[in-house]
């Protein structure tokens, strides 16, 4: 692995140290990144991130505001700032080493020369486990040892403010302290049932409108929102009133080195006083209980109340007085945190460890329109567990196993992706994967899961399906039933005829966490998109599973959608594109051919499903179409010829992504000679960092230049992963993991796409491990 390093001049007067990066220094540093309401980061890049340090600036949600989150050691009456931004305390340990892996962020520091730490971050990925995965819950990891050789007397503070419980921090937020010790385990569940819905129960009308207008620009209305919070605090602040609720801890208390006496966890809870279901501000939500907890020992101790009062307390006496602050006010107004710290006590070469967890609770999660009408969906982690506390003290406990199922995982991803990439495919994929998987939320229940993706950042929809389609190859990669678990509601909402017209919708409801449809039939139109994308995804499923049941199950609607793409798709109207900041246009090349591969895809849907008319029909209709379709999209006068932006338009090209549907599907539809051809052109046009979308622009997306890698010659997908690569280290962008970004600076290009989980489109060298190598199914 190559390792960038990273000299910190910016911040004269602090000191951080001097920081390696392994892989590389990513734009932000993933901290908690489990779910759309557990995303929290740290900025590194150079447009307003410290360079990737955990001390010297507060961790952030990821759209901007801070998440408040402290951490001092204090070694030998010496305190040191490890993490956030406290103005009380000046000095800050040296971090040496940053490194990131698929499911872990882990710090190498040094405080003084005294005592080494290692701060691990660590939010797991598992899409085999259903349970695991529907827990928001993240951990974070410390470990402690004598730097010198000699003891050292050391106690380790950490606390979260309320800015964590919802994004409007002039609410109220209520919180309390307590301590359990229970045996909590999750409930047991047998498989899924293979049929999601009640299907025959379910009403089975569909749209039929055809005509649409073309909305000409779509708003994609994120304000930054950078850096407000404990940053900025005001000037004046009340005391809070500390009114004991236990004693303080009688005798003297005992050193922990790693072997201290369990009993049960201790917890913070914290949350928005007023609860506003399925309410966002600012993006965060505005409902659910939040649990900051570590293990109940003697050489606990904890405290509540505002920032400086209880910084202060720890950094005066080295502990907290186990009082809380029952003044329940605003999120800003003497900002409440909620701090715990541990007397180590004698700290040497022993390994002293102390784990730290951060938990969302809600119980309900979205609001769907499903066959019978609106319902409440609850969230999945509630049928494993009976209470909030059960849920964190099984996940806390759970540390080891999740730890090592966390390094298998990461391991996977490593050795996978090395063999299909190389080392710059690791520093790609490992980044990707907690971000992905971040914008789904898990619901219903494990009998019938539903999962729902936010479309984070761009426009906030949920279930967006041209967003799925480039989140789905970490799908077809790790777990493709994870697709069927997405595709259900839209299916379930569409067949229910809620949907006014016979193309396909473009998302379930314009508000995450709102899945409540477009009845009106007032969506942002991408119907040649949308189309292509729901039968190509379908199948792909379908292939990977053998479930031809679930084809013959929306054998209907597929139909429906099919033959708006044998009307349209050959000659595209004017329309946007998936890409839609980029504008409408005529006969799109690359829309034309997604359309295309849809109509081969659905013959195969139907020869799979025993249609065996329209089988040979649209086997026809599409070999037809593709032989035209290179007619009209090609240029080969030019040298090297390419595919054009649209039609006839010869001085244009255009990255050809949707080639990659006919390679994961196995269809054989497209000829070779098209493939090598792009996979020939691509290098003539390479700019710094990377290959524009198309020539309108110099901005390009990489999602869709790893579709193009994913399906061309070894050099042209080697250029394109070590030009990405190359990139993500040096890029300005401090957002979470930009998809969209200027192949000339590096930067974004005026429309901050931050945190998407299209990242998982990253992954479409991996989906093509599974592809089918006969595109050809007769019925049976
Ligand atoms: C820390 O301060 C206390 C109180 O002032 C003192 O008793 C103790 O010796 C100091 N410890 C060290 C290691 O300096
Ligand atoms: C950080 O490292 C620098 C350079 O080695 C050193 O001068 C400084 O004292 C260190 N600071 C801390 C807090 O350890
Ligand atoms: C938590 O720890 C304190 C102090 O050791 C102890 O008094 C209390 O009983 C513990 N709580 C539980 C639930 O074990
Ligand atoms: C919010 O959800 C909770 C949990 O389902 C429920 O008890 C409460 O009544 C809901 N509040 C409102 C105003 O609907
Ligand atoms: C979702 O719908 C509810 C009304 O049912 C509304 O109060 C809430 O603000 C909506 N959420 C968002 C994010 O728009
Ligand atoms: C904490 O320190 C302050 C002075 O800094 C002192 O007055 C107070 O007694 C100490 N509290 C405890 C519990 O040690
Ligand atoms: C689209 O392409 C077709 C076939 O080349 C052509 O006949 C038609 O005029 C084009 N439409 C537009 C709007 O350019
Ligand atoms: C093939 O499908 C098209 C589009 O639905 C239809 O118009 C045509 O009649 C079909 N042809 C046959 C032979 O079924
Ligand atoms: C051809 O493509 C260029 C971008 O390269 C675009 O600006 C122009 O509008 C296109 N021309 C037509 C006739 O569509
Ligand atoms: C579907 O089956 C027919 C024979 O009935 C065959 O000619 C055709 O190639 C098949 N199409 C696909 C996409 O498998």
């Amino acid at each position: 692995m190559s390792t960038a390093f990273l000299l910190l001049s910016a911040f004269a007067g602090l000191c951080y140290g001097q920081s390696t990066f392994t892989p590389l220094r990513p734009p932000s540093l993933p901290l908690a990144v489990k779910s759309p309401y557990m995303s929290t980061w740290q900025h590194a890049g150079s447009d307003g991130g410290n360079g990737g340090y955990l001390a010297g600036q507060w961790p952030t949600f990821w759209n901007g505001q801070v998440t408040g989150w402290t951490g001092f050691i204090r070694v030998d009456n010496v305190t040191y700032t490890w993490m956030g931004a406290s103005d009380q305390n000046s000095l800050f340990v040296n971090q040496t080493n940053y490194e990131y892996t698929s499911t872990k962020s882990i710090f190498t520091m040094n405080a003084g020369g005294f005592v080494d730490m290692t701060v691990t971050f660590l939010s797991t990925v598992t899409p085999d486990d259903l349970m695991r995965s529907s827990l928001p819950f993240s951990y974070m990891n410390v470990d402690m040892t004598s730097a010198d050789g000699s003891d050292h007397d050391v106690q380790l503070y950490t606390d979260i403010s309320a800015e964590w419980v919802s994004g409007d921090h002039a609410a109220n937020a209520q919180w309390s302290y307590g301590t359990i010790q229970e045996e909590a385990s999750p409930r047991h569940f047998g498989p899924a049932a293979s049929a999601t819905w009640p299907a025959a129960h379910a009403p089975k009308s569909y749209g039929t409108k055809t005509d649409y207008t073309l909305t000409t620009s779509y708003a994609h209305p994120f304000p930054p929102a950078h850096g407000y919070g404990q940053g900025h605090k005001p000037t004046h602040f009340h005391k809070a009133h500390p009114q004991p609720t236990h004693k303080p801890h009688g005798s003297a208390r005992q050193h922990n080195s790693g072997s201290s006496q369990a009993s049960g966890i201790a917890y913070h809870e914290v949350y928005r006083q007023q609860q506003l279901n399925f309410s966002e501000t600012n993006q965060q939500a505005d409902w659910g209980y939040w649990y900051w907890a570590t293990e109940n020992t003697t050489s606990l101790s904890h405290q509540s109340g505002a920032d400086v009062d209880v910084r202060g307390q720890f950094l005066d006496n080295g502990s907290l007085d186990d009082t809380a602050d029952t003044d329940y006010r605003p999120i800003n107004d003497a900002f409440p945190v909620f701090g715990f710290a541990v007397d180590v006590g004698s700290l040497g070469s022993d390994t002293s460890s102390t784990l730290f967890q951060l938990s969302l609770h809600q119980q309900d999660c979205i609001q769907f329109e499903g066959a019978n009408g609106i319902e409440t969906l609850p969230c999945l982690w509630t049928s494993y567990f009976d209470s909030n506390t059960a849920a964190l003290e099984y996940f806390y406990n759970d540390y080891d196993t999740a730890s090592s199922m966390a390094s298998t995982f990461d391991s996977q991803i490593s050795s996978d992706s090395a063999a299909s990439g190389g080392d710059d495919y690791i520093s790609l994929t490992s980044l990707a994967a907690r971000q992905a998987f971040g914008a789904l939320e898990y619901t219903n229940t494990p009998e019938v899961p539903y999962i729902f993706l936010k479309e984070i950042s761009s426009d906030g929809n949920t279930q967006t399906v041209d967003v799925i389609f480039p989140f789905h190859p970490i799908a077809i990669y790790l777990n493709p039933t994870l697709l069927k678990y997405m595709l259900d509601p839209l299916f379930i909402n569409q067949e229910a005829g809620y949907w006014p017209y016979q193309f396909s919708i473009h998302d379930l409801g314009s508000s995450f966490p709102n899945a409540t449809g477009h009845n009106d039939g007032n969506d942002e139109m991408q119907p040649l998109e949308e189309c292509g994308d729901m039968i190509i995804m379908t199948l792909a499923y379908a292939q990977r599973t053998n479930d031809d049941a679930y084809l013959a199950q929306h054998y209907d609607i597929l139909r429906q959608w099919n033959e708006y793409l044998i009307e349209e798709a050959l000659i595209p109207a004017n329309q946007i594109s998936t890409d839609d900041f980029a504008g409408a246009l005529a006969n799109q090349t690359n829309l034309a051919l997604k359309g295309i591969i849809g109509i081969e895809a659905m013959a195969q849907i139907a020869n799979r499903t025993g249609h065996t008319a329209d089988g040979i029909n649209y086997t026809s209709i599409a070999h037809n179409y593709i032989s035209l379709w290179q007619t009209y999209g090609i240029n080969y006068d030019a040298n090297p010829p390419h595919a054009e932006l649209n039609y006839g338009n010869a001085s244009s090209y255009v990255l050809l992504y949707n080639l990659f549907g006919d390679a994961e599907l196995g269809l054989n539809l497209v000829p070779q000679s098209v493939y090598d051809m792009q996979s020939n052109f691509y290098p003539t046009v390479f700019n710094a960092y990377g290959v524009p979308l198309d020539t309108r622009h110099k901005y390009t997306k990489n999602d869709w230049e790893l579709f193009c890698a994913a399906i061309a010659s070894t050099s042209t997908k080697d250029q394109f992963i070590s030009t990405i690569a190359n990139w993500l280290g040096v890029t300005p962008t401090n957002f979470a993991f930009t998809d969209l970004y200027d192949t000339i600076t590096g930067d974004y290009p005026g429309i901050t796409f931050r945190n998407r989980p299209v990242v998982g489109g990253l992954y479409a060298p991996l989906a093509l491990n599974s592809a089918p190598s006969s595109g050809i199914v007769l019925p049976s």
